[in-house]
Protein backbone atom coordinates (compact mmCIF):
# COMPACT_ATOMS: atom_id res chain seq x y z
CA UNK A 1 0.00 0.00 0.00
CA UNK A 2 1.14 3.77 -0.30
CA UNK A 3 -1.85 5.67 1.45
CA UNK A 4 -0.05 8.73 0.79
CA UNK A 5 -0.62 8.43 -2.58
CA UNK A 6 -4.04 6.26 -2.72
CA UNK A 7 -6.66 4.75 -1.01
CA UNK A 8 -6.40 1.29 0.06
CA UNK A 9 -9.36 -0.39 -0.25
CA UNK A 10 -10.72 -3.87 0.73
CA UNK A 11 -14.02 -5.27 -0.41
CA UNK A 12 -16.02 -8.20 0.10
CA UNK A 13 -16.74 -10.70 -2.84
CA UNK A 14 -19.64 -12.55 -1.50
CA UNK A 15 -20.48 -14.12 -4.70
CA UNK A 16 -23.84 -16.58 -4.71
CA UNK A 17 -24.24 -16.54 -0.80
CA UNK A 18 -26.49 -15.41 1.60
CA UNK A 19 -30.42 -14.25 1.40
CA UNK A 20 -31.69 -10.96 1.61
CA UNK A 21 -32.21 -11.37 5.58
CA UNK A 22 -28.48 -13.68 6.15
CA UNK A 23 -27.02 -10.86 4.57
CA UNK A 24 -28.87 -7.85 6.88
CA UNK A 25 -27.24 -10.35 9.39
CA UNK A 26 -24.17 -10.33 8.54
CA UNK A 27 -23.38 -6.83 7.75
CA UNK A 28 -24.70 -5.83 11.08
CA UNK A 29 -21.94 -8.07 12.33
CA UNK A 30 -19.56 -6.05 10.22
CA UNK A 31 -20.26 -3.08 10.73
CA UNK A 32 -19.43 -2.60 14.45
CA UNK A 33 -15.62 -4.39 13.31
CA UNK A 34 -14.96 -2.19 10.79
CA UNK A 35 -15.82 1.12 12.43
CA UNK A 36 -12.88 2.17 12.60
CA UNK A 37 -11.19 1.43 9.44
CA UNK A 38 -8.38 3.86 7.66
CA UNK A 39 -9.76 2.36 4.42
CA UNK A 40 -12.50 1.71 2.07
CA UNK A 41 -14.69 -1.06 3.41
CA UNK A 42 -17.07 -2.38 0.16
CA UNK A 43 -19.61 -5.62 0.37
CA UNK A 44 -20.48 -6.87 -2.96
CA UNK A 45 -23.63 -9.13 -2.70
CA UNK A 46 -26.06 -10.42 -4.49
CA UNK A 47 -28.95 -8.32 -6.87
CA UNK A 48 -30.89 -9.81 -4.61
CA UNK A 49 -29.26 -8.55 -1.76
CA UNK A 50 -28.59 -4.82 -2.54
CA UNK A 51 -31.54 -3.33 -0.84
CA UNK A 52 -31.31 -5.25 2.19
CA UNK A 53 -27.73 -4.23 2.05
CA UNK A 54 -27.90 -0.88 1.55
CA UNK A 55 -30.59 -0.55 4.51
CA UNK A 56 -28.46 -2.45 6.53
CA UNK A 57 -24.98 -0.25 5.72
CA UNK A 58 -26.57 2.98 5.89
CA UNK A 59 -24.87 5.58 8.04
CA UNK A 60 -21.58 3.39 8.62
CA UNK A 61 -18.34 3.12 6.50
CA UNK A 62 -19.56 -0.05 4.43
CA UNK A 63 -20.25 1.01 0.98
CA UNK A 64 -22.56 -1.99 -1.41
CA UNK A 65 -21.42 -3.36 -4.95
CA UNK A 66 -23.31 -5.33 -7.07
CA UNK A 67 -21.73 -8.46 -8.67
CA UNK A 68 -21.99 -7.90 -11.96
CA UNK A 69 -24.25 -5.38 -14.44
CA UNK A 70 -25.31 -5.59 -18.45
CA UNK A 71 -23.97 -3.49 -20.69
CA UNK A 72 -26.92 -1.93 -22.21
CA UNK A 73 -29.68 0.62 -20.73
CA UNK A 74 -32.37 -1.53 -21.14
CA UNK A 75 -34.31 -4.16 -23.74
CA UNK A 76 -34.89 -7.32 -24.02
CA UNK A 77 -32.17 -9.03 -22.40
CA UNK A 78 -34.01 -11.11 -20.14
CA UNK A 79 -32.68 -12.01 -16.84
CA UNK A 80 -30.35 -9.34 -16.96
CA UNK A 81 -29.82 -6.19 -14.61
CA UNK A 82 -28.61 -2.75 -16.03
CA UNK A 83 -26.69 -0.46 -14.47
CA UNK A 84 -29.20 2.28 -14.54
CA UNK A 85 -30.89 -0.24 -12.28
CA UNK A 86 -27.65 -0.30 -9.55
CA UNK A 87 -27.66 3.34 -9.27
CA UNK A 88 -31.32 3.81 -8.94
CA UNK A 89 -30.98 1.32 -5.65
CA UNK A 90 -28.20 3.68 -4.59
CA UNK A 91 -25.21 0.97 -5.21
CA UNK A 92 -21.80 2.34 -5.68
CA UNK A 93 -19.74 -0.36 -7.12
CA UNK A 94 -19.96 -2.98 -9.20
CA UNK A 95 -17.61 -5.98 -9.80
CA UNK A 96 -16.52 -6.64 -14.02
CA UNK A 97 -15.08 -9.50 -15.20
CA UNK A 98 -14.64 -11.77 -12.39
CA UNK A 99 -12.85 -14.55 -13.46
CA UNK A 100 -16.14 -16.72 -12.79
CA UNK A 101 -17.88 -14.89 -14.83
CA UNK A 102 -15.44 -15.06 -17.81
CA UNK A 103 -15.12 -18.93 -16.80
CA UNK A 104 -18.86 -19.69 -16.20
CA UNK A 105 -20.89 -17.09 -18.36
CA UNK A 106 -18.87 -16.64 -21.25
CA UNK A 107 -17.59 -13.13 -20.51
CA UNK A 108 -15.02 -12.33 -22.96
CA UNK A 109 -12.59 -9.25 -22.66
CA UNK A 110 -14.97 -7.37 -25.40
CA UNK A 111 -18.11 -7.35 -22.93
CA UNK A 112 -15.68 -6.72 -19.75
CA UNK A 113 -15.31 -3.87 -21.74
CA UNK A 114 -18.51 -3.26 -22.96
CA UNK A 115 -20.24 -3.77 -19.10
CA UNK A 116 -17.44 -1.26 -17.80
CA UNK A 117 -18.34 1.31 -20.14
CA UNK A 118 -22.05 0.88 -18.97
CA UNK A 119 -20.77 1.33 -15.58
CA UNK A 120 -19.12 4.26 -15.87
CA UNK A 121 -21.65 6.27 -18.01
CA UNK A 122 -23.72 5.14 -15.39
CA UNK A 123 -21.93 6.77 -12.72
CA UNK A 124 -20.93 3.45 -10.83
CA UNK A 125 -17.66 2.50 -9.81
CA UNK A 126 -15.87 0.03 -10.87
CA UNK A 127 -13.83 -2.85 -9.53
CA UNK A 128 -12.38 -4.43 -12.71
CA UNK A 129 -11.16 -7.99 -12.74
CA UNK A 130 -8.37 -9.42 -14.81
CA UNK A 131 -5.88 -12.13 -14.11
CA UNK A 132 -4.17 -15.56 -15.64
CA UNK A 133 -5.17 -19.51 -15.45
CA UNK A 134 -2.46 -21.62 -14.11
CA UNK A 135 -0.98 -22.52 -18.27
CA UNK A 136 -0.82 -18.85 -18.62
CA UNK A 137 1.25 -18.35 -15.81
CA UNK A 138 3.33 -21.35 -16.24
CA UNK A 139 3.44 -20.14 -20.44
CA UNK A 140 5.24 -17.48 -18.58
CA UNK A 141 2.73 -14.75 -20.50
CA UNK A 142 1.47 -13.84 -17.44
CA UNK A 143 2.10 -10.00 -17.83
CA UNK A 144 0.94 -9.98 -20.82
CA UNK A 145 -2.18 -11.12 -20.61
CA UNK A 146 -3.10 -8.98 -17.61
CA UNK A 147 -1.62 -5.94 -19.76
CA UNK A 148 -4.01 -7.30 -22.47
CA UNK A 149 -7.22 -8.10 -20.38
CA UNK A 150 -6.70 -4.38 -18.69
CA UNK A 151 -6.11 -2.45 -22.02
CA UNK A 152 -9.18 -3.77 -23.55
CA UNK A 153 -11.13 -3.07 -20.85
CA UNK A 154 -10.25 0.09 -20.32
CA UNK A 155 -10.71 1.50 -23.72
CA UNK A 156 -12.14 4.66 -24.17
CA UNK A 157 -11.96 5.03 -20.66
CA UNK A 158 -10.51 9.14 -19.65
CA UNK A 159 -8.35 9.64 -17.13
CA UNK A 160 -11.08 11.47 -15.49
CA UNK A 161 -13.26 8.26 -15.73
CA UNK A 162 -10.51 6.35 -14.70
CA UNK A 163 -10.58 7.95 -11.19
CA UNK A 164 -13.74 5.30 -10.51
CA UNK A 165 -11.95 2.58 -11.32
CA UNK A 166 -10.59 -0.29 -8.79
CA UNK A 167 -8.40 -2.87 -10.74
CA UNK A 168 -8.21 -6.63 -8.88
CA UNK A 169 -5.95 -8.80 -9.76
CA UNK A 170 -7.08 -12.34 -9.35
CA UNK A 171 -4.98 -14.77 -10.55
CA UNK A 172 -7.53 -17.84 -11.03
CA UNK A 173 -5.76 -20.69 -9.66
CA UNK A 174 -5.33 -18.71 -6.52
CA UNK A 175 -9.75 -18.13 -6.79
CA UNK A 176 -11.44 -20.28 -3.42
CA UNK A 177 -8.37 -22.73 -3.76
CA UNK A 178 -6.10 -22.55 -0.48
CA UNK A 179 -3.05 -21.28 -2.97
CA UNK A 180 -2.95 -17.67 -2.25
CA UNK A 181 -0.12 -15.82 -4.63
CA UNK A 182 3.10 -15.28 -3.08
CA UNK A 183 3.32 -11.33 -1.86
CA UNK A 184 6.22 -10.71 -4.38
CA UNK A 185 4.32 -12.78 -7.04
CA UNK A 186 1.23 -10.28 -6.26
CA UNK A 187 3.12 -7.36 -6.01
CA UNK A 188 4.73 -8.01 -9.08
CA UNK A 189 1.50 -8.38 -10.96
CA UNK A 190 -0.66 -5.55 -9.58
CA UNK A 191 2.99 -3.28 -10.78
CA UNK A 192 2.65 -4.54 -13.80
CA UNK A 193 -0.65 -3.41 -13.91
CA UNK A 194 0.35 0.03 -13.00
CA UNK A 195 3.38 0.62 -14.97
CA UNK A 196 0.40 -0.09 -18.06
CA UNK A 197 -1.50 2.67 -16.76
CA UNK A 198 1.23 5.06 -16.84
CA UNK A 199 2.15 4.46 -20.10
CA UNK A 200 -1.83 4.71 -20.82
CA UNK A 201 -2.55 7.46 -18.95
CA UNK A 202 0.54 9.14 -17.60
CA UNK A 203 2.37 8.86 -13.96
CA UNK A 204 -0.39 10.90 -12.00
CA UNK A 205 -2.94 8.52 -12.58
CA UNK A 206 -1.02 5.38 -12.14
CA UNK A 207 0.11 6.36 -8.99
CA UNK A 208 -3.70 7.16 -8.02
CA UNK A 209 -4.93 3.81 -9.04
CA UNK A 210 -6.24 1.16 -5.96
CA UNK A 211 -4.64 -2.25 -7.59
CA UNK A 212 -6.25 -5.06 -5.26
CA UNK A 213 -5.16 -8.52 -4.99
CA UNK A 214 -7.33 -11.25 -4.99
CA UNK A 215 -7.61 -15.43 -4.36
CA UNK A 216 -7.36 -16.92 -0.92
CA UNK A 217 -6.82 -13.85 0.52
CA UNK A 218 -7.15 -14.17 4.30
CA UNK A 219 -6.51 -13.06 8.06
CA UNK A 220 -3.98 -14.65 8.31
CA UNK A 221 -1.80 -13.43 4.79
CA UNK A 222 -3.34 -10.28 4.40
CA UNK A 223 -0.79 -8.43 6.27
CA UNK A 224 2.40 -9.67 4.42
CA UNK A 225 0.17 -8.68 0.79
CA UNK A 226 -1.03 -5.49 1.80
CA UNK A 227 2.73 -4.57 2.82
CA UNK A 228 3.71 -5.05 -0.52
CA UNK A 229 3.78 -0.92 -2.31
CA UNK A 230 1.89 -2.11 -5.49
CA UNK A 231 -0.86 -4.37 -3.48
CA UNK A 232 -3.26 -1.97 -2.09
CA UNK A 233 -6.15 -4.31 -0.60
CA UNK A 234 -7.95 -7.15 -1.25
CA UNK A 235 -10.59 -8.41 -3.18
CA UNK A 236 -11.84 -11.14 -0.78
CA UNK A 237 -13.92 -14.21 -1.45
CA UNK A 238 -14.53 -16.75 1.10
CA UNK A 239 -12.83 -15.21 4.06
CA UNK A 240 -15.55 -12.43 2.98
CA UNK A 241 -18.43 -14.67 4.64
CA UNK A 242 -16.95 -14.45 8.32
CA UNK A 243 -17.17 -10.98 9.72
CA UNK A 244 -14.43 -11.58 12.31
CA UNK A 245 -12.27 -12.51 9.61
CA UNK A 246 -13.26 -10.27 7.09
CA UNK A 247 -12.61 -7.55 10.12
CA UNK A 248 -9.06 -9.00 10.49
CA UNK A 249 -8.09 -8.21 6.75
CA UNK A 250 -9.90 -4.63 6.79
CA UNK A 251 -7.48 -4.18 9.97
CA UNK A 252 -4.85 -4.79 7.89
CA UNK A 253 -5.14 -2.53 5.19
CA UNK A 254 -6.06 -0.18 8.21
CA UNK A 255 -2.22 -0.07 9.45
P1 LIG B 1 -11.44 -16.43 -2.51
O1 LIG B 1 -10.98 -15.34 -1.55
O2 LIG B 1 -12.52 -17.27 -1.97
O3 LIG B 1 -10.28 -17.20 -3.08
O4 LIG B 1 -12.09 -15.64 -3.75
C1 LIG B 1 -11.41 -14.59 -4.31
C2 LIG B 1 -12.30 -13.93 -5.28
O5 LIG B 1 -12.69 -14.49 -6.28
C3 LIG B 1 -12.75 -12.57 -4.96
O6 LIG B 1 -13.37 -11.99 -6.05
Amino acid sequence: MNKQLRPAVIAGNWKMNKTPAETVALINEIKPLVANADCKVICAVPFTGLTAALEAAKGSNIAVGAENCHWAKSGAFTGEISADFLTALGVEYVIIGHSERRQYFGETDKTVHDRTRAALDSGLKVILCVGEQLEDRENGITTELVRLQTKIALKGVSADELKSVIIAYEPVWAIGTGKTATAEQANEVCKAIRNLIAELYGADSANGLTVQYGGSMNAKNADELVAQPDVDGGLIGGASLVAADFAVIVKAASK
